[in-house]
């Protein structure tokens, strides 16, 4: 039947039970699947009650038989599925009779449901029904519950008729059946492998962006270096996108479930392997992958502002020796003229690594606060490490207020000691709510003492240097089933605090694991907004669904090859689907020695990342920019092409805040029918029009890059120019200090000058690159703000959002705009003194002159007089200045 012209039932009752202890329905164009055939396992429907509203239906599981592998199973599950909002299905499986481990709503705020089952309905009517279903007009997403043995459920999209997700199990193949025992859940769904391809699910170093069919993605963090391909690594995001071939339509889904598990994807099937938890799986409906962002944020919350600065260079290496180190690397930098906005220091800084102390003799109170206050003074920032292990050390204070506080992660009753730099060291428990008093109360008296202007939280998977045995007497430790952990099924408890190790209220390392890093960056990031009444800006190794809402984070200890290179834009993309913009690997490469050339390539494109870092390993050579003639020379055209973006940049993070849509983006986002834009791992756009496409490889001097259709324009030479009618795979020259970086066709970027520091930067005049397509029109907006207050874009906030659009109207140019609060801007006096209109084609008419309507900045410019700078490749340059 056409699931479009079915009927909905109607409902008279506020509830309808429907019963399934009958022979299974006859709907076999759903379920081709002989029921009869599948023995063992699985689970069959007992019954299904649908909500009048026909949004949600609870239903009953009952275990079909026990099966003999990975401990008990559980007898019988309650299942619900409802339509949260129009764009929102979840779907939630668990055990009926008692409690299992469910990440809190203070984590992740979500709709109630009810955990348990009150009671089976007594009554059940015997009554037969076409398959149960929810779904709403104004819905794209239709769920579709198949009263198969066992049973299984279809989610569909109404528009196209797509199947989204498929868990109708296979003949004989106890694979793709649903499981729910105590320590292992399965669920797994078949894909269309022709028209599916999936984005996301990480966090994995790979080398392309598209997951590759085959593989099993594991998640439980891990201090694993990103220098390792395809294993589980610092953070965990069972988070994926999925763009449908030919056309682009793309929905997302979450299995939100903070357990270890392991995510087999073969292309024509996704099954998840989870180690505990339930299974709460949430579908957004896109239909575009700016769609399913704001869908999936709205969710998990919505990435945090950064503030301006954060979008500045920042110099960073493990080894400073002291503070006349840093002072010179600063120096080094103001002397090679490249812009350094935030020097940092490693827990070189720290007095036997101990978090919030000062090495006496490296780096003493007194320089040290001496060389802060200077960067300040010069308008730049600096920002320190903190670990989350703290010494065991009876002359430590923080140890002593800790242990007062009681709020480390105990095992056995004490205290659980691991070892990580400081060598013997306590966690503390950021689940518990006297950490977070305590870890604010730390930063403030460190503050004190050191006004830093970020935190930079690392090690927090948590990594220990020590593995301590499995208590043998259970099974959270060593649970049934062994995750892939590092590749090799390590033990989970492998250089981490044991799964057996208690949180606060007794919630077991095993289920709170992967949320380590997310609770900590909660909590550093209310310290550093409590002490500096500044938006906060945090950098976080250990991330987890939702950590964007807190912080920034980088990719790990990556290596300074040229394939690590590369793996930073799949690695970068990805944490933009996970809701995380703002992000960025060690440029220049952390571990080993990097070379001139290497540096050289990774600067040029590290200047397009969000959060743009050279950071490096202690016994490595030193990679600061100015240490090489050529570095520094395309250290400086790059870094001056990102400081003009500064206010784009900036735009884009608003634009991440208020609707969960990247920074750096993948092509498919801007051209989602485009199929060729599907496997392109080794470019990406910033907003919807300005594309990276740097060199990655030893030795080359051009970059085979594919570009969709439309005119681009490079954005270091206006006049060199592309005209595609349709998307092509292009030669470019890409010599030793050059990377490709256009823009194009239709978008205006409102731009800066350059400097040495944003605050610098943000003082030079605006100048508006007007991209006027072949249909003749163009757009583009700027958020100005003052770059650091807590919030923003808040109603009454000062600020100005100014949206631009123009084009040819006749023989004039006409820039207009519409401005939202103009009063902030027109305080702060910008002023647009250029004009440069590109993508008018040479011979198109006389241009008879430029007419600004613009208002918010300043300028309402009428009949202004152009002059051709340029006629090249076809295009006419237009240059409007002295405005
Ligand atoms: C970890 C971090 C790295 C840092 C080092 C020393 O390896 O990932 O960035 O430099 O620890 O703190």
């Amino acid at each position: 039947m056409n699931k479009k012209t079915r009927a909905r039932p109607h409902y008279f009752l506020l509830l309808i039970f429907f019963a399934f202890l009958d022979p299974p329905l006859s709907s076999s164009s759903d379920f081709p699947v002989a029921a009869e055939e599948i023995t063992g396992y699985g689970y069959n429907l007992r019954s299904v009650t649908v909500d009048s509203s026909g949004k949600s239906l609870t239903a009953y599981l009952q275990l079909i038989d026990n099966s003999s592998v990975f401990g008990p199973d559980v007898q019988l599950l309650s299942f619900t599925a409802s339509l949260e909002t129009k764009d929102r299905l979840r779907i939630r499986i668990t055990d009926a009779n008692k409690p299992r481990w469910e990440i809190p709503n203070n984590i992740i705020p979500r709709q109630h449901h009810s955990r348990l089952r009150r009671s089976l309905p007594e009554n059940p009517l015997h009554h037969r029904h076409s398959p149960p279903q929810i779904s709403h007009p104004d819905s794209d997403l239709i769920f579709t519950l198949h009263n198969t043995t066992p049973f299984g459920f279809t989610v569909t999209r109404r528009s196209s008729d797509d199947t989204l997700f498929n868990t109708t199990p296979h003949h004989h193949n106890p694979s793709t059946y649903l499981i729910f025992k105590y320590q292992y859940l399965q669920l797994s769904s078949s894909l269309p492998p022709q028209t599916s391809n999936l984005y996301g699910i990480g966090e994995h170093t790979k080398g392309t962006f598209r997951l590759q069919h085959n593989q099993t993605l594991t998640l439980w963090n891990a201090d694993i270096g990103s220098a390792n391909t395809d294993v589980n690594l610092y953070g965990s995001h069972p988070f994926y996108m999925d763009v449908r071939s030919p056309k682009g339509i793309t929905h997302g889904v979450l299995l939100l479930n903070s357990n270890g598990m392991d995510v087999v994807y073969n292309g024509d099937r996704i099954t998840y392997k989870v180690i505990g938890g339930m299974l709460d799986l949430y579908f957004f409906a896109g239909p575009t992958p700016e769609m399913v962002m704001e869908q999936y944020t709205d969710l998990i919350g919505r990435p945090a502002p950064m503030p301006y600065w954060s979008f500045g260079f920042h110099q960073c290496r493990y080894g400073y020796k002291d503070v006349y180190d840093l002072e010179n690397v600063v120096a080094g930098y103001a002397k090679a003229r490249i812009p350094l906005e935030v020097m940092w220091t490693d827990i070189d800084y720290m007095d036997g690594y101990k978090d919030f102390t000062l090495d006496p003799i490296n780096f003493p109170a007194d320089k040290m606060k001496k060389f802060v206050d200077s960067l300040h003074k010069n308008g730049q920032k600096y920002v320190v490490i903190l670990d989350p292990g703290i010494s065991v050390n009876e002359t430590y204070p923080t140890y002593i207020r800790g242990m007062q506080a009681e709020i480390f992660i105990k095992r056995n009753g004490v205290p659980y000691l691991g070892n990580v730099w400081p060598g013997s060291t306590y966690f503390p428990d950021f689940l518990n709510p006297s950490s977070e008093t305590f870890w604010s109360n730390e930063i403030k008296l460190f503050h004190e003492i050191l006004p830093v202007d970020g935190l930079w939280i690392d090690m927090n998977e948590i990594s220990n240097f020590i593995s301590s045995p499995a208590n043998p007497s259970s099974t959270i430790d060593n649970p049934p089933y062994k995750i892939n952990n590092s590749g090799t099924q390590r033990l989970i408890n492998e250089k981490t605090v044991p799964a057996t190790s208690l949180h606060y209220r007794n919630i077991t390392e095993y289920d709170i694991h992967n949320l380590y890093g997310f609770l900590e960056s909660r909590a550093t990031n209310a310290a550093l907004a409590n002490v500096t009444g500044k938006r906060p800006f945090v950098l976080s190794r250990s991330t987890f669904v939702g950590s964007g809402k807190y912080t920034a984070h980088w990719t790990g200890d990556n290596a300074a090859t040229w394939s690590d290179l590369a793996y930073t834009i799949p690695s970068i993309l990805n944490f933009g689907l996970f809701g995380v913009p703002m992000v960025g690997a060690d440029i220049c490469g952390f571990s080993r020695n990097t070379t001139e050339e290497l540096c050289r390539r990774w600067i040029q494109l590290g200047a397009f990342y969000p959060f743009a870092r050279d950071h490096s390993d202690k016994f490595t050579t030193r990679q600061e920019l100015y240490l090489w003639n050529s570095v520094a020379t395309t250290a400086r055209k790059v870094l001056g092409l990102r400081y003009k973006l500064l206010p784009y940049f900036y735009t884009l993070m608003y634009d991440a805040h208020s609707k969960g849509i990247p920074i750096a983006r993948p092509i498919f986002f801007s051209f989602p029918d485009d199929t060729k834009t599907y496997e392109i791992s080794s470019q990406f756009l910033l907003g919807k029009g300005v594309m990276v496409s740097p060199v990655l490889e030893s030795g080359s001097v051009s970059v085979t890059t594919y570009f969709p259709s439309g005119n681009w324009f490079d954005l270091f030479d206006y006049s060199r120019s592309l005209s595609l009618k349709q998307g092509e795979h292009i030669k470019l020259d890409a010599p030793p200090d050059h990377i490709n970086v256009h823009v194009r066709e239709g978008n205006i970027l409102a731009m800066q000058g350059e400097a040495m520091t944003t605050r610098t930067a943000r003082k030079t005049p605006f100048e508006l690159l007007v991209v006027i397509s072949n249909e003749g029109n163009s757009s583009g907006d700027v958020f100005l703000d003052n770059g650091e207050d807590l919030e923003i874009g808040g109603e009454g906030g000062k600020w100005t959002i100014v949206r631009f659009s123009g084009g040819l109207m006749g023989n004039k140019v006409i820039i207009e705009s519409e401005v939202l609060n103009e009063d902030y801007a027109l305080s702060q006096k910008w002023i647009i003194d250029k004009v440069t209109i590109l993508g008018l084609k040479t011979g198109f008419g006389k241009i008879k002159g430029c007419e600004f309507l613009v208002s918010g900045m300043r300028m309402r410019h009428r009949n202004l007089a152009v002059k051709a700078k340029d006629e090249l490749n076809g295009f006419v340059i237009l240059e409007v200045s002295k405005l």
